[in-house]
């Protein structure tokens, strides 16, 4: 990778660091941000790992859901969503989300941000297991105005895409769409 670190900030405290040693830091920072594709993509490969006894593993079931997408004629947002919606199942069970959501924010429209934050309090409305006041705990965001996107998102692309036999694009095909997104400007308004 393009990282070139051949300075060392001196402090050993914060508080004790100079001018310099923040823009060594600060630099540091800046090519880091900028490898956070290659990040992502790991971590997608990772989720292949586990298949949260659905019929796919993790990583095949986020493909399907951004070929789903794609094959509606979703824009770039959308399809990097329904890619990376997923992305902090494994290290955040419980708010996977905001995870997948936090990491987007800079990149994404405040639309699609909104959705994959909540999209798992949609999806529980398929889930037959769940006590009803549970399953429609959507309904909370009834007068949303991203509502009916996030029951689009769920109902067209997520809670349909565990099917072995459905035929998605590998990894490969979404790459340089991640790309593109994330080499956008960060937190400007998308
Ligand atoms: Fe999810
Ligand atoms: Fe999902």
């Amino acid at each position: 990778m393009e990282k070139q670190i051949n300075k060392i900030a001196k402090f050993t405290a914060m508080k004790d660091g100079s001018v310099e040693d923040y823009h060594i830091i600060r630099k540091n920072d800046e090519a880091t941000a900028r490898e956070l594709p290659d990040r992502l993509i790991d971590h997608l490969k990772e989720m292949a790992k586990d298949d949260g006894a659905y019929k796919i593993n993790r990583l095949e079931h986020v493909l399907q859901c951004a070929t789903r997408a794609a094959r509606d004629g979703a824009g770039d947002d959308w399809v990097v969503a329904a890619l990376l919606h997923d992305i902090g199942d494994v290290l955040a069970p419980y708010t996977h989300g905001q995870v997948a959501a936090e990491i987007l924010r800079p990149f994404l429209s405040e639309e699609v941000i909104w959705v994959v934050r909540y999209h798992g309090t949609f999806q529980m409305f398929y889930n037959k297991s769940l006590n009803s006041e549970l399953r429609n705990n959507r309904d909370r965001f009834k007068d949303h105005p991203y509502y009916h996107s996030a029951v689009d998102f769920c109902e067209k692309w997520d809670q349909c895409s565990f099917d072995p036999d459905y035929e998605w694009e590998e990894l490969d095909f979404f790459i340089p769409v991640l790309r593109r997104v994330f080499s956008r400007e960060p937190f400007q308004n998308y």
